[in-house]
């Protein structure tokens, strides 16, 4: 079996604090093949952005400890040191969040801070990176690239401030890209576009993708595979179909409900999973998800609360939950039958 483009194993990411360790990401392994887009969703807290700020090697290393394995293209990236990260940031490997206009320096024109990253990792010159800078914003869909080029970032709106990341983080062909709701803040027009934005690029570059976000109608959009976090762990993961259509988890199950229907009736009320996160300092015991689970009291001798589920995966599918399949087949179906009647 060949090796994954990436592959996550057994990843924690533990934070000091002055109120004791913050286990943020808690032992979650996936893999990310090269023109293949991972959805991560979960609630907010549940430790989408930290997974991937480890990935990039973001992290603050006096009061973070990261164990487990990142291997991006056969190279290990837990013990690289921040030289050899530095140079796959923005080269193999780059991002784009949500907020371009913190991402984006104030004082510099677009076209500088594009050719910059350009610079670093090529060495070209300053009017070859111009040229590329134009070549990017041409690309992502900007009007008349060789104009805005030496747009400051306010002069830009916020669909094309976004665009301008994308090409940023584009500019020296990633292999793998992390966009960590890059659309949240965008209307919905616009946020179409953007993905469809990603999509083209993806398929002309064969870029791996993770995208991160807490919205499943996105994730229907664009994933091919979908890892769900709950507490900082995977509690569900298999191929996009397979988790929407036939979610194996309470949690997934959960989230679909409490979302508006992706292929169903529009008139299902919603309704929202109730309690909210655990504490990642003082994590519940067993199954983290039990203190909100309505099914918990199904399981024999209290083992939700006592034992954490492993998470059982076959050809990539898999789920940590201690219910028979038996069991989730007749409570899921009681579940769903219940919120639609
Ligand atoms: N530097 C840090 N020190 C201590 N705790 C941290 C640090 N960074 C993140 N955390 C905690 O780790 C947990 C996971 O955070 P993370 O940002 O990954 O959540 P998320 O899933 O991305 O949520 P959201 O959807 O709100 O962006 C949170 O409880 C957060 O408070
Ligand atoms: S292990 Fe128990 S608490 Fe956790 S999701 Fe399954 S039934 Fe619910
Ligand atoms: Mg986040």
């Amino acid at each position: 079996m060949s090796t994954p483009f990436l592959s996550v194993r057994d990843l924690k990411v533990h934070f000091s604090t002055e109120d004791g360790v913050v286990k943020a990401v808690d032992g979650l392994s996936f893999d990310v093949e090269k023109g293949q887009t991972l959805g991560i969703v979960g609630e907010s807290g549940s430790g989408k952005s930290v997974t991937n700020m480890a990935i990039l090697g973001l992290h603050d290393p006096r009061n973070t400890t990261l164990d487990g394995e990142i291997l991006l293209d056969g190279k290990e990236l837990i013990t690289a040191s921040e030289r050899e990260l530095e140079k796959l940031r923005g080269n193999k490997m780059s991002m784009i969040f949500q907020d371009a206009l913190a991402s984006l320096s104030p004082y510099h024109t677009i076209g500088a801070q594009i050719g910059e990253t350009y610079r670093k990792h090529t060495g070209a010159s300053r009017k070859e990176a111009r040229a590329r800078s134009i070549e990017m914003l041409r690309r992502v869909g900007i009007p008349q690239p060789d104009m805005r080029v030496d747009d400051y970032p306010h002069q830009f709106s916020g669909g094309m401030r976004q665009r301008a990341m994308i090409a940023m983080a584009l500019v020296c062909d990633p292999e793998l890209l992390i966009a960590d709701e890059p659309t949240t803040a965008l209307d919905v027009t616009v946020q179409a576009q953007i993905m469809d934005l990603l999509k083209d690029l993806q398929q002309e570059f064969g870029t791996a993708i993770i995208f991160i976000t807490h919205d499943l109608g996105v994730i229907a959009d664009i994933a091919d595979d979908v890892l769900v976090m709950y507490g900082g762990r995977c509690v569900e993961r298999g191929t996009k179909e397979e988790v929407l259509r036939t979610p194996d988890h309470p949690y997934t199950l959960g989230l679909l409900g409490s979302m508006p229907s992706l292929n169903g009736p529009v008139d299902v009320p919603l309704s929202p999973i109730p309690g909210s996160p655990p504490s990642l300092l003082n994590p519940p015991s067993g199954c983290r998800f039990h203190p909100r689970c309505a099914f918990a009291e199904k399981v024999a001798g209290g083992l939700c609360s006592s034992e954490r589920p492993g998470l059982k995966v076959l050809d990539g599918r898999g789920s940590a939950c201690h219910l028979t399949a038996d069991q989730k087949h007749e409570l899921f179906t009681e579940h769903v039958a219940a919120r639609t009647h």
